[in-house]
C-alpha cells in the first residue's frame, strides 16, 4: 500500500514508517483508534470522530499531547498529499500509550504517545447495499468497555472471521439474550414499524453512523426507540440493518441462513440508505465544509 502517512510529528512514506518493539500498542493493544470517512476531500463528521477520539483517550488515561484541531489538520495534510481530494477515502488514526520496557501497569509519565495516521482510497460496495448481505449471530465474547474504541480487536476478529467463513457479511453479536451490535457496524431492526438499536453504553460503540442514522430516522418520521431487540425476537425482524463509516446503511436480508422480512431490503431501510447518501455526498454540514476550507 503506497502513500504518505504520519508517525509521531512527521509525514513520510509508509514503508519507512517503523515503530518499536516495546510499543505498548503491539505488546498490550494499549491503544485507542478512529476511522473517518472523506468525501471529496472532505472529513465526514470530523467533530463527532475527535470527541469519540477524547472519550476513548480520557477513558484508558493517554494524553495525546495535540489538540482536536491538529489532529484534524493531519487528517487534511493527508487527504491532499496522497491525492484523496476527490472521490473517497478513509483515514485511518492509531494512539498508543507509547514504547516502554513492558510492565501491565502505565510507564512513566514522560513516556510520548504514539500517534499514526493513514489515508486510503475507498471504494462503497453498492450492489451489497442495493441487494443486502448476509448475517450470522455470535456470543459476544468481549469485554463490558465497549464505548472505548480500543485497538485491542480479537473479538472484531474472531466474529468477523466466523462471518466469513460462514458466507455473511457480518457477525450479529448476542450477549445476555439481546443483540448488541456488530463485529465492526452498529444494528438496527424494525420490529411492527418500530426501529430499535440497543442504547448507548458500556456494551456497544456509539457509532458516528449510529447517531446520524438516528438524527435522520427522526426527521423522516420513523418511530425509533434504543432498546435491545431480543434473541427470541429474531423471527419477528421485518428488517435488519448494519451502520459504520464503511459500511454506511447496510441492509442485513437473511440471520443465520433464515430470510428477514421478505428477504429484501425493507422500507425503512431504503429510506435511511437514501437519507445518509444526502448527506454524506450532497448536504455536506456547514461545519464539515468550513473544516474543510479551513486547511
Ligand atoms: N468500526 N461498532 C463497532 C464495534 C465498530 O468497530 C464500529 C466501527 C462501529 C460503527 O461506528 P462508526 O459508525 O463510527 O464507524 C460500531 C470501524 C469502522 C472499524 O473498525 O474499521
Amino acid at each position: 500500500m503506497p502513500g504518505v502517512v504520519y508517525l509521531n510529528g512527521e509525514f513520510l512514506p509508509r514503508e519507512r514508517a517503523t515503530l518499536s518493539v516495546d510499543d505498548r500498542g503491539f505488546i498490550f493493544g494499549d491503544g485507542i483508534y478512529e476511522v473517518t470517512r472523506v468525501v471529496n476531500g472532505r472529513l465526514f463528521e470530523a467533530d463527532r470522530h475527535m470527541r469519540r477520539l477524547q472519550y476513548g483517550l480520557r477513558g484508558i488515561g493517554i494524553d495525546p499531547r495535540m489538540t482536536s484541531d491538529q489532529i484534524i489538520d493531519i487528517h487534511y495534510r493527508l487527504i491532499r498529499d496522497n491525492e484523496l481530494t476527490s472521490g473517497e477515502a478513509t483515514v485511518y488514526l492509531q494512539i498508543t500509550r507509547g514504547a516502554a520496557p513492558r510492565t501491565h501497569y502505565f510507564p512513566p509519565a514522560s513516556t510520548r504517545p504514539t500517534v499514526f495516521l493513514s489515508a486510503s482510497p475507498f471504494t462503497p460496495n453498492r450492489e451489497q447495499r442495493e441487494q443486502g448481505a448476509n448475517g450470522v449471530t455470535y456470543p459476544d465474547i468481549r469485554w463490558s468497555r465497549c464505548d472505548l474504541k480500543t485497538v485491542n480487536l480479537l473479538g472484531a476478529v474472531l466474529a468477523k472471521q466466523h462471518a466469513v467463513a460462514n458466507g455473511a457479511l457480518e457477525a450479529v453479536y448476542i450477549r445476555d439474550g439481546v443483540i448488541t451490535e456488530g463485529s465492526h457496524t452498529n444494528v438496527f431492526g424494525v420490529i411492527d414499524g418500530e426501529l430499535r438499536t440497543y442504547p448507548k453504553c458500556n456494551f456497544i460503540l456509539s457509532g458516528i453512523t449510529r447517531d446520524v442514522v438516528l438524527e435522520l430516522a427522526v426527521e423522516e418520521g420513523v418511530n425509533v426507540r434504543e432498546t435491545p431487540i431480543y434473541q427470541q425476537e429474531l423471527g419477528r425482524l421485518d428488517e435488519l440493518f448494519v451502520t459504520g463509516t464503511t459500511s454506511d446503511v447496510t441492509p442485513i436480508v437473511q440471520l443465520d441462513g433464515r430470510p428477514i422480512g421478505s428477504g429484501k431490503p425493507g422500507r425503512i431501510t431504503r429510506l435511511l440508505m437514501s437519507a445518509l447518501e444526502r448527506r454524506l455526498y450532497a448536504d455536506a454540514p456547514a461545519r464539515d465544509r468550513e473544516l474543510a476550507s479551513a486547511r
